[in-house]
């Protein structure tokens, strides 16, 4: 029986910082699944601040088109299959967009390994901690970042789920973790729930980089970036010799125009420092390998997550716009009623 499917498209670009008159939502009825075509059923989806590039631009994905469905990450149960790989009932995850149901052929589609989403490991987990982000924190920290115990660890949006999971990964590797957030909540989360060693709440300091100084003494061995623009090159005035700066994303770039760019880099050449970006996607290979590592630090209490869930596919524009008002605690997703 065909269903009817809402779905958030894009109704024009954003100019600057987007607005809710940039998204359209729509009905449209979906046929029945074809030869080898399965229905899911969404439960939760992401609203993710990387996604603002492909709003405008070209990313490592081409830039979406008005009328063209908006990027998510879905987590849902196949509701009908014709394929032999799903059976109706099994909980799915990939990228399926902001939407109610999504018809597809089989390809990127997971099946959740049943025996690593228990309790405490809830299905959202699968894109949350145990999805992107929190893959993007573990294979940049580990992989870019190489933590030696002792090392100094900043960490930009810290309270947010890549930067919360990037600091709780550099305690558990023996190093001292400071985070840079916007609020003395977000700064009392992720000291005194996640155990970060120190935290700068950024909008309360006239000067970043003397904060910098002050909360890491023995400066910075590896900067983990979610930031980018003047606080990028604050820290790249801390570094310490042989520094490695990973750079994760670039939140407070996504709605410029004219990206600020990098002005410090004559530091690089005085401290000999290192800086790589990553594209999360480039590890999937190794994914699985990443979700039992992080699954067995959560289950022993080692690693903890915050979802920031609201219902309704009605709110994801609004959801999504917020992240750039830093309005999210957590991993911010829209629970489909
Ligand atoms: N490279 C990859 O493969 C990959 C994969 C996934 C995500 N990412 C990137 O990782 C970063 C973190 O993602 P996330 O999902 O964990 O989201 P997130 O950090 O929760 O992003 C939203 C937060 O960013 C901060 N923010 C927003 N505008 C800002 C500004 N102008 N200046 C400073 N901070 C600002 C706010 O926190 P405050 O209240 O602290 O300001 C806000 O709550 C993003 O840049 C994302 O694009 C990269």
């Amino acid at each position: 029986m065909s269903v009817i499917n809402r779905r958030w498209v894009l109704a024009s670009r954003p100019n600057g910082q987007p607005a809710l008159e940039n998204f359209r939502l729509e009905e449209q009825e979906l046929p029945d699944p074809g030869a080898h075509e399965i229905l899911i059923h969404a439960r939760y989806f992401s609203v993710d601040p990387g996604m603002r590039s492909r709003l405008s631009s070209d990313s490592y994905a081409a830039a979406l088109k008005e009328g063209e469905l908006i990027e998510g990450a879905m987590v849902g149960v196949v509701q009908a299959s014709n394929n032999e790989k799903f059976a109706a009932g099994d909980l799915v995850t990939g990228g399926f967009g902001w939407q109610e149901y999504a018809l597809s052929n089989g390809r990127g589609v997971a099946k959740l390994n049943a025996s690593l989403f228990q309790p405490p490991l809830t299905v959202t987990t699968a894109i949350g901690i145990l999805g992107i982000p929190g893959l993007t924190s573990y294979f940049g920290l580990l992989d870019l970042g190489k933590p030696q115990e002792g090392n100094t660890v900043l960490i930009s949006s810290a309270a947010g789920p890549v930067g919360a999971t990037a600091g709780q990964i550099a305690k558990l590797k023996g190093c001292r973790a400071v985070g840079i957030a916007g609020s003395q909540a977000k700064c009392d989360y992720v000291v005194k729930e996640l155990g970060f060693d120190a935290c700068i709440n950024y909008k309360e300091v006239d000067d970043l980089q003397a904060a910098i100084a002050e909360h890491c003494p023995d400066k910075v061995d590896i900067y983990f970036d979610n930031v980018g623009g003047e606080m990028l090159d604050a820290a790249i005035l801390n570094m310490n010799e042989k520094g490695r700066l990973i750079i994760s994303g670039a939140v407070s770039e996504y709605n410029k125009s004219e990206p600020r760019g990098i002005r410090n880099t004559l530091h690089f050449i005085t401290h000999r420092l290192r800086m790589e970006g990553l594209v999360v996607y480039d590890y999937f290979k190794r994914f699985p390998e990443a979700q039992a590592e992080m699954a067995g630090w959560i289950s022993t209490g080692r690693l903890k997550f915050t979802e920031d869930i609201s219902e309704g596919i009605e709110g994801a524009p609004a959801a999504f716009i917020g992240l750039f008002e830093g309005e999210n605690h957590g991993r911010r997703l829209i629970k489909v009623s």
